[in-house]
């Protein structure tokens, strides 16, 4: 296996430098908490103040995937400091762990301590529909791979990072109780990390449900690794598109998962910045 340059390999955070010195250059504060936005969840970042676009940040991946722009947006959430990557880059678009995960190690050497994570995801617990949003409390790593791979830079985090804990169980409990504050039903489930592109077969989702998999996306598992990693808390929801192969009567298709994710825009933006409000006290020095 070819792992990518010894620079980047575990020392993201440090090889991050150029790319914290372009967002320092666009003036905004630094912030404490990160948000990651996944397919068609990318409007909550037109609510914040500053724009910089990732082909001005040197090392940042461009995503192609339709439905994904490609900014980083700094603003105050109601005087919580905030980074939001809109749009992400995956495994499945051909790049390296390491790279998928640029942007979250950009996230954390700009100071977030808690980085919020969304995506779309299709549904397999019974009783999911599209449209829910789903708390993640534990995921299945089935991508076969991991940014952490190659030398470890013990200077960011352990070679053996312990994940028995990686979604913080304060975070979710800010979800949980800015979900009841909104009056949004937050569901909660486990998140199966896949490879992709290709979305599975009825065959493999009936494999998942057994497995324990209440949710299925192609995002997401890598970036937790980076971050817990570092030492940063993680949080994440997932918007529910589609009910996943084999459970949804028809195709499944792109253009469904983007529908989905756009018709549940109003509640979804309005839950993140309460639970951005809520993050920021938890994690304020
Ligand atoms: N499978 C995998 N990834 C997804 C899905 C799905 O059904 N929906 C949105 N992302």
């Amino acid at each position: 296996m070819q792992f990518e340059s010894a620079a980047r390999s575990g020392g993201g955070v440090a090889a991050a430098a150029a790319a914290v010195a372009a967002v320092d250059d666009a003036g905004a504060r630094r912030p404490t908490v990160g948000v990651v936005l996944g397919s068609g969840l990318g409007a909550f970042g037109d609510t914040l103040a500053r724009k910089v676009p990732y082909a001005e940040i040197p090392g940042m991946p461009q995503s192609t995937v339709q439905g994904h722009a490609g900014n980083l947006c700094l603003g105050d959430v109601e005087g919580v400091a905030v980074a939001c990557l809109q749009g992400r880059v995956h495994l499945y678009e051909g790049h390296g762990p390491e790279t998928v995960v640029f942007g979250v190690r950009l996230l954390a050497a700009l100071g977030c301590r808690a980085v919020l994570l969304t995506n779309a995801a299709g549904g397999i617990a019974e009783g999911f529909a599209p449209g829910d949003l789903m708390l993640i409390v534990d995921h299945l790593n089935l991508t076969g791979t991991s940014p952490l791979l190659g030398p470890n830079d013990a200077t960011v985090g352990p070679r053996f990072p312990d994940m028995s804990r990686a979604y913080d169980a304060a975070l979710c409990e800010r979800a949980r109780v800015a979900a009841r504050a909104r009056g949004v039903a937050l569901r909660e489930g486990v998140y199966a990390g896949m490879l992709g592109p290709a979305y599975e077969t009825p065959a493999e989702i009936r494999m998942l449900r057994t497995l324990g998999a209440d949710a299925v996306g192609m995002s997401t598992v890598p970036e937790v690794l980076a971050l817990r990693h570092a030492g940063v808390r993680v949080g994440a929801i997932s918007c529910i598109t589609n009910l996943a192969a084999g459970i949804s009567k028809t195709p499944l298709d792109h253009a469904e998962v983007e529908a989905t994710a756009r018709r549940t825009r109003d509640a979804f933006v309005g839950l993140l910045g309460a639970w951005i409000v809520g993050v920021g006290a938890e994690v304020a020095p």
